[in-house]
């Protein structure tokens, strides 16, 4: 592929633009993993990343993608054949599921229509229904990046207390740690699983457990085969700032400055920086005239938006043209979404800039394709951007 001038634009929900001070301790060079210098790195990221998940227990380190940090959390907390709740918002939701069932479990999974988050009332009456309290967790998705959803786990806490049932709850927050305001401890989440590349500002590679009392408990005594995965090996070494095997030391080195720089910044202010980059570009969607995936103003997302075009357009032709004429990647619609919705991604190390520079790449794209839509939703979002703007220490600094 011919290089296009300029930079180029990765606006997929993850991985997100890795900014450079994180790269620059990437590419510093590697040191040894079993020695002083790396015990302080290791003490110092597996102390910081707890307050990411704002949680005083454990939180695990895994070499590995999103996708090996649910199956830690499942393997390492239940036994064979045990049966859990799961609920369908979209693309991942559902692999997930289909993971819990190739590992031998048994999922029942309560419907959803991929346009809306966790239904805590259903959530509640279907545990209500589990008198012999026989399903050993409930899993959900916090952030769906297939929808552009955000369920509110606080109410799923607080329909499982009401059900009275002992299921422990098991949460991925891939798309939304370090972007969406999360709370492992607050929120009584049993098992919290992380992914470096989007909200961490990483490259992907490194994913996380956060782990509860009561999670560390039923990894006592649960009966489920593994190796590489297990807690009990990696908590003992990390207990000196050491891991049981290689870890990705590189990694672990942006982690570092990730984690300085989201605490530099603020996570509330980060925080903020989503919601304010996810509002201008619903502006920008409406004024288009197009309709967000998303059917649920309460459960918006911070960090990206999924965009329905009209019908007989091809969502998928117009990531192409803006591809080639803008050099800007938008996400893809996934599973039954594809080729009908794309998918704005406004996470990670970003600014109003950036927003607009994403939305005016997007409506030119529109131009060319000759998608029917009301010019001026970037001007829209600037308006939107500019009565909203950032506190003036932060536009300061
Ligand atoms: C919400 C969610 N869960 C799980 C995954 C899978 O993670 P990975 O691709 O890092 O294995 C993703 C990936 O985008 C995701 O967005």
């Amino acid at each position: 592929m011919q290089q296009l001038p300029g930079r180029h634009f990765l606006q997929i929900p993850g991985p997100t633009n890795t900014p450079l001070p994180i790269l620059a301790a990437i590419a510093k060079p590697t040191i040894d993993h079993r020695g002083p210098e790396f015990a302080e790195l290791g003490l110092e990221v597996l102390a910081g990343i707890r307050s990411v998940f704002k949680t005083a227990n454990p939180v695990v380190i895994y070499p590995t993608s999103g996708t090996g940090a649910w199956e830690a959390a499942l393997v390492n907390t239940l036994s064979p054949g045990d049966r859990l709740l799961m609920v369908e918002t979209g693309w991942f939701s559902t692999l997930w599921s289909k993971m819990t069932k190739s590992l031998g479990f048994e999922a029942d999974i309560i419907k959803g229509d991929w346009r809306s988050g966790v239904e805590a009332d259903l959530l509640e009456a279907r545990l209500r229904e589990d008198k012999a309290h026989s399903y050993k967790a409930v899993a959900v998705v916090h952030n769906e990046t297939s929808t552009g959803v955000t369920s509110n786990i606080a109410a799923v806490r607080r329909a499982i207390d009401r059900a009275g049932h002992p299921a422990l709850l098991l949460v991925d927050t891939i798309s939304s740690l370090g972007s969406i305001d999360y709370r492992h401890d607050e929120w009584g989440v049993d098992v919290t699983i992380g992914g470096s590349q989007k909200g961490l500002m990483l490259p992907p590679g490194l994913s996380f457990n956060a782990i509860s009392d009561k999670a560390l408990a039923a990894s006592r005594t649960s009966r489920f085969p593994r190796a590489f995965l297990g807690w009990e090996e990696m908590l003992a070494a990390n207990v000196k700032g050491f891991f049981p095997y290689t870890p990705s030391t590189n990694l672990l080195q942006g982690l570092k400055v990730a984690l300085q720089m989201l605490h530099a910044e603020g996570l509330d202010q980060v925080f903020a920086r989503h919601a304010r980059a996810a509002q201008a570009t619903r502006t920008a969607v409406r004024h288009w005239g197009f309709e967000i995936q998303c059917s649920n103003e309460a459960e918006y997302s911070s960090t990206l938006t999924a965009v329905r075009l009209p019908v007989g357009h091809s969502a998928d032709a117009l990531r192409h043209e803006i591809l080639e004429r803008a050099n800007m990647s938008l996400g893809n619609g996934l599973g039954p979404l594809a080729d009908r919705v794309f998918r704005i991604g406004h996470l990670g190390d970003f600014n109003n800039l950036t927003v607009t520079g994403t939305l005016s790449g997007i409506e030119m794209g529109l131009k060319a394709r000759g998608i029917p839509h009301s010019p001026g939703g970037v001007e829209a979002a600037m308006e939107a951007l500019a009565g909203n703007l950032p506190p003036a220490a932060l536009a300061a600094e």
